[in-house]
């Protein structure tokens, strides 16, 4: 057989899903069943994080479930996503109305109704659908050519991949935002912070972030969402034609299957559209997503091509902007909290304000660039709002070009805890603590270890982990569970009752599903989505930490990013020991797996599987590899320990592991080399 050239094994399985999805997405017409397109998808991944210098920029492996898309590439609009013009205010919103109705009267135009739409706060998408499939999904850019981002537009659930109620014969434009919901963003920040990850900003900043992932795996994981409210110029004179008004689109959306706003309203006059925008400003809070205003279109849509449109925006629509609720307060003081790997985070430390229904006395001011960009001083007052409703956030200065102002802030030099040096690398926007011996870095690894998302002992704040540290007890979570009551009882605060309940939390916190093992060990990129995605493919502690990022990007949920961070986590020696040591003090993981008291004849072992085994289907034979404590990758490599070779195998698998000598086992022989975890001879 000819030797194995990766090179062109990629671009003949880039090309063949490329043939397969066209067939399957855009003409109903597959040729393949699933099992055969996976093995194809599974095998072209493996190689691609072999060799990603290999893989084409607009490979098929970039996107999740849907067609292929040269990512970012440029996309023209069929007709201009323009702007809206705001109104802040009543007198605004009147002042539109007015010369609405001169330009309608001039015209010899009729009557005209109003509809009011919640305005979401995320980023306008333009969704192509052609007969019914979506066929690209593209960002607004500069209004007139957006970027192409379908594959991560098909990532989002509430996207329809075909449009319900069909037929819809011809091209339907879907204009919409993607956006974040309130609950959604808060969970996002949450896993963030478990995974030590940055913060968002607001949801508006982290649904763009979201959208922006080279890496559509990674798309996959964020919680985004999608409201249609609009048909694009690219949609067809028939479909167009049949609807009268923004209220019938609207409707239209809805049987297609989008999210529409339930709170629209249709009025006949600009004083009941004033009372409609009022009101959905007074239900603000009640509602799951962001809204920074209300959208006022003319109900008519025979009328929206008679008013035309500015420049920049439609003559027959308004933005009334609601303002942010913002208080003002006194900033005290600056200061710099550093994480678990070292990030030193500046925050704003505030005289203590309610707003947004709670009160805010800490601020997260995110980076060294944010501080100088919001040029906020302590000593000065601050305006104080709640970005999302949820994080609290500092505005800017009450009065930045006051005479007197205090002086400005500069970020520290010091780490506030070991001294060491603070370093801000090129390029760069965060600024580390470098010492991994660092005090602040020990404890916030250790409350991390013990955290809600992670192993979840109670009573392991970052109060009583200073304590701990401080005192010389523990310099790392494994240090835990070395902790006696007796040890514990002769701290300041903490009585016999207290140390012997967190003693009884810490033993029983040893046993552990394995998703829970993997956030806790604080692996950059793995929170608790990612980790469940993880152990769901691999059950077992010992075939994640020998699984190569080939391996972990080859898993649902996972891409090379993430499959790389896992991979180098678990080779790093000093992890290998924290695990190990884990596994010594009695760590017991619980395995996602039922065949738990199955021999572990095959730990540590590759086991890679081609063709079909009798008796099994390739998930199951699968599964008994993982459950018998090994791994089985999609590809053969150096570190395989055999190829089990069933019916049809393929034949890049034989060649590669020809070329390698890797032992072959034959199908008949799977059940005994399962049984002994030796190649049977
Ligand atoms: S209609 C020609 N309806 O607001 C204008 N836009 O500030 C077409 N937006 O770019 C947009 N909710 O991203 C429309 N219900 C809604 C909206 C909405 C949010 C956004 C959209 C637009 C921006 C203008």
């Amino acid at each position: 057989m000819a030797k194995l050239n990766p090179a062109s094994r990629i671009a003949e399985l880039e090309a063949t899903i490329a043939h397969h999805n066209r067939l399957y997405y855009s003409l109903d017409a597959p040729e393949v069943d699933d099992a055969v397109y996976d093995e194809l998808l599974r095998e072209l991944r493996a190689l691609a994080a072999e060799h990603p210098d290999l893989v084409p920029e607009d490979s098929v492996t970039l996107r999740v479930g849907g067609e292929v898309s040269a990512l970012f590439s440029e996309v023209r609009h069929a007709s201009p996503m323009m702007s809206l013009d705001n109104a802040f205010g009543t007198e605004e919103l009147e002042a539109w109305g007015e010369r609405l109705h001169r330009l309608l009267e001039e015209g010899g135009l009729g009557a005209v109704t109003y509809t009011v739409e919640p305005k979401v706060d995320g980023l306008a998408m333009s969704l192509t659908y052609v007969d019914g499939v979506l066929t690209q999904a593209a960002t607004r850019g500069d209004g007139v050519v957006g970027e192409d981002v379908t594959a991560n537009v098909r990532t989002i659930k509430t996207v329809p991949e075909r449009l319900a109620g069909g037929p819809h014969p011809g091209t339907l434009e879907v204009r919409g935002e993607v956006f974040l919901s309130k609950a959604a963003f808060a969970e996002l920040n949450a896993a963030q912070a478990a995974a030590d990850a940055k913060l968002f900003v607001n949801p508006r900043n982290a649904a763009a972030g979201s959208l922006r992932q080279k890496d559509p795996a990674m798309t996959a994981t964020r919680p985004l969402d999608f409201l249609a409210y609009q048909l694009g110029g690219g949609t067809a004179e028939g479909e167009a034609a049949k609807l009268a008004t923004q209220r019938e689109v609207i409707d239209l959306l809805a049987a297609c299957g989008f999210t529409t706003a339930p709170e629209v309203a249709v009025c006949s006059s600009i004083t009941e559209v004033d009372a409609a925008a009022n009101s959905l400003l007074e239900r603000r809070g009640e509602i799951a997503y962001e809204i920074d205003g209300a959208v006022v279109k003319v109900n008519e849509l025979g009328l929206h091509a008679q008013l035309g449109a500015t420049s920049r925006a439609p003559r027959w629509a308004i933005a009334v902007k609601f303002p942010p609720e913002e208080r003002q307060t006194k900033l005290e003081a600056i200061e710099v909290s550093i994480g678990r790997t070292g990030r030193a985070t500046p925050f704003a430390v505030l005289e203590p304000v309610f707003v947004g229904g709670s009160t805010v006395g800490l601020a997260t001011l995110h980076n060294e660039d944010q501080v100088a960009e919001k040029d906020v001083r302590p000593g000065e007052l601050v305006v104080v709002r709640k970005a999302g409703d949820v994080i609290p956030e500092v505005v800017g200065p009450v009065d930045p070009k006051a005479k007197r102002r205090p002086k400005a802030w500069s970020f520290p030099t010091q780490c506030p805890s070991c001294e060491g040096p603070l370093e801000r690398l090129e390029g760069e926007s965060d600024t580390y603590c470098t010492n991994v011996d660092c005090p602040a870095q020990r404890v916030q690894r250790i409350v991390h270890f013990a955290s809600r998302s992670a192993l979840d002992v109670e009573g392991l704040g970052e109060e009583r982990v200073t304590q701990f540290v401080d005192a010389g007890l523990v310099l790392d979570p494994v240090d835990l569970f070395t902790l006696d009551v007796e040890g514990l009882a002769k701290l300041e605060r903490m009585g016999e009752l207290s140390a012997t309940n967190l003693v009884t939390a810490l033993e029983a916190a040893k046993r552990q599903p394995l998703p829970r093992v993997l956030v806790a060990l604080g692996i950059r990129h793995v929170g608790p989505t990612v980790a469940r995605a993880i152990a769901a493919a691999k059950p077992s502690l010992e075939a994640i930490r020998h699984a190569t990022a080939a391996d972990l990007a080859g898993i649902d949920g996972v891409g090379p990013t993430i499959a790389e961070s896992v991979a180098r986590f678990f080779a790093h020696p000093t992890n290998a020991k924290v695990v190990d040591r884990l596994l010594e003090v009695g760590l017991e993981v619980e395995e996602v797996t039922t065949g738990s008291d199955l021999a572990q004849t095959l730990v540590g072992k590759a086991v890679v599987v081609t063709g079909t085994v009798a008796g099994y289907t390739r998930d199951e034979a699968e599964a008994a590899v993982l459950a018998r404590g090994g791994t089985s990758p999609g590809s053969v490599s150096k570190k395989t320990f055999c190829v089990v070779v069933g019916e049809s195998p393929g034949a890049s698998k034989l060649t590669k592991a020809e070329t390698l000598g890797t032992p072959i086992v034959a199908a008949e022989r799977f059940a005994e080399l399962l049984e002994t975890g030796e190649v049977p001879s």
